[in-house]
């Protein structure tokens, strides 16, 4: 396994958002996480990427094994080289062009000369065919160019793992294409990926792994059609039927 968590728990004062995850994680998997609003999928991630420190839980991740509840600055760190996310709001620096958005992390991240990281960002943005946009500011861009140049941002450092927290939801729907468009091309590279989403197409279509997620736990899991065609619990069932869209 490249990725292994075991009975991550946390709590913010009496509500207990996530009730023990266990989730294990190939090679070049992609894991799509769907579920309904407020149970826990956006603090699981954060807890994964220590931006949140969980309460409980072990992560091994490359045979390294973290104790998430108490991370030393060092595990964190090295966490983090390993670890890339893509959040809704892109999060792009607002002061900085495409180019530099993506060469700041392996210039500072991993000591990259700017010459050499310059190199690889245009080569990152290239693959999200926004070459031609390398000198334009976040606010010259859409919504759906800013998060492209996110995954482009995240995927330059080569990372064991890419966690997409509801990439495409602040998107205008003409927009959602390409970001998808540039997702399924990296799964199709084989970058291990898991993936928080609306999107139920591309869980169907991208995802090796489909796990619906309520209140805190994972419900089920299995391959899109298991999930989607043969859900087995009445809580994956409401769900589906409430979110009345084509899957
Ligand atoms: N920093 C925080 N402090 C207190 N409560 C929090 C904090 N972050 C999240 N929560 C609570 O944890 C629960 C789960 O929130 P979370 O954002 O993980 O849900 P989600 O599944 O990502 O929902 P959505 O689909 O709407 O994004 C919610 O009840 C939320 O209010
Ligand atoms: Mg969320």
């Amino acid at each position: 396994m490249l990725l292994e968590l075991k009975n991550l728990k946390k709590t913010f004062k009496d509500n207990h958002v996530l009730k023990g995850i266990d989730l294990a994680v190939k090679e070049g998997e992609v894991i799509a996480i769907i579920g309904p609003s407020g149970s826990g999928k956006t603090t699981m991630l954060r807890n994964i990427n220590f931006l949140e420190t969980a309460d409980a839980g072990t992560m091994t991740l490359r045979q390294k094994r973290i104790d998430m509840a108490a991370p030393t600055q060092e595990q964190v760190l090295w966490t983090r080289r390993h670890m890339a996310m893509v959040f809704q709001n892109y999060n792009l620096f607002k002061n900085k062009t495409a180019l530099e958005n993506i060469s700041e992390g392996l210039i500072f991240g991993q000591n990259k000369s700017k010459e050499e990281a310059e190199t690889l960002a245009s080569r990152a943005l290239d693959q999200v065919d926004l070459l031609d946009k390398k000198d334009f500011y976040p606010s010259q861009l859409s919504g759906g160019q800013q998060q492209r140049i996110g995954i482009a941002r995240a995927t330059v450092l080569n990372p064991d793992i890419v966690l997409f927290d509801e990439p495409t939801s602040a998107l205008d729907p003409e927009l959602v294409g390409t970001v998808l468009r540039d997702m399924k091309r990296l799964a199709e590279r084989g970058q291990t990926m898991i993936v928080v989403t609306h999107q139920m197409a591309f869980a169907r279509d991208v995802a090796d792994r489909v796990i619906f997620f309520a209140d805190g736990e994972i419900i089920e899991q299995g391959s899109a059609d298991d999930v989607f065609d043969h859900p087995q619990h009445e809580r994956t069932q409401r769900f589906l039927s409430a979110i009345a869209e084509d899957y």
